[in-house]
């Protein structure tokens, strides 16, 4: 069973300002609730009980988002809105635990996640970028955990996406495509149109075996002093099966 999750936030959020000059960008509204709260509810939704957050000191915003807020939830009740008292302090929260771990410089996502190594141990992990956020009937982290139980291997997600785009993306090689589940022989971070492998980009969800740290140890920072992630899984490919899963919407 996956019951940790690891969720990058530290990111400056370059692409939201001015909205995220003084509010986290996972912070920002999306309806009712803020950004990261959805991919929390996804996490939770999947029986994910222990959530770690790589962050920065700055965005102390989210921690208080997600503590209990007694004080507020007891004038709530006094005043019969007890509908906002369960908003703000929802049941699903109440058997989860949540940390908060300091990310000091942005050394990329890699480096984001090596920080959740002595939380997470020996078991497999879920990440979740909350930026990406997917609706779907199923989720996309429960198909993901489907495709983890059938095959024992790390899973990650991936979407067709068009040549315009596909350089903002990691980009996988298939190996074999014969469902919507695909056997990876390649990854490669951001690869010009020309020279992906592949239209079925890497999106932000994955289950990953703890053999991934050994392996964000190992890669060296690309060309913007960056680990990352996909250089790392792209690394695990050479002595385990990693699969790609078709997020089906
Ligand atoms: C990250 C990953 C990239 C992935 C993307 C999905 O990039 O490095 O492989 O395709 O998330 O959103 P970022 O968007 O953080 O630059």
């Amino acid at each position: 069973m996956i019951k940790k999750a690891v969720l990058p936030v530290a990111g400056l959020g370059t692409r939201f300002l001015p909205a995220s000059k003084a509010i986290p960008k996972e912070m920002l509204p999306i309806i009712d609730k803020p950004l990261v709260q959805y991919a929390v509810e996804e996490a939770v939704n999947v029986g994910i009980n222990e959530i770690v957050f790589i962050t920065s000191p700055e965005k102390f915003s989210i921690k208080n988002h997600f503590k209990k807020n007694k004080e507020i939830e007891t004038k709530l009740i006094k005043s019969g809105k007890n509908d906002l008292a369960m908003a703000i302090n929802p049941e699903i929260f109440s058997k989860v635990s949540f940390y908060y771990v300091n990310q000091k410089k942005q050394n990329g996502l890699g480096d984001a996640i090596l920080h959740a190594e002595s939380i997470i141990g020996n078991s497999p992990f879920a990440i979740l970028l909350p930026d990406d956020l997917f609706i779907s009937k199923k989720s996309c982290l429960q198909q993901l955990i489907d495709a983890y139980a059938l095959n024992k291997s790390s899973a990650i997600a991936v979407n067709v996406i068009d040549k315009n785009n596909i350089h903002k993306y990691g980009v996988i090689k298939p190996k074999e495509r014969t469902s919507e589940i695909i056997k990876i022989e390649d990854i490669i971070e951001k690869p010009n149109a020309i020279d992906a492998p592949s239209d079925l980009a890497v999106c932000g969800r994955y289950i990953l075996n703890s053999s991934i740290f050994k392996h964000l140890k190992s890669v060296k920072p690309d060309i913007s002093d960056e680990i990352q992630l996909t250089d790392a899984i792209k690394s695990m490919l050479s002595e385990e099966e990693v699969y790609g899963v078709l997020y089906d919407r």
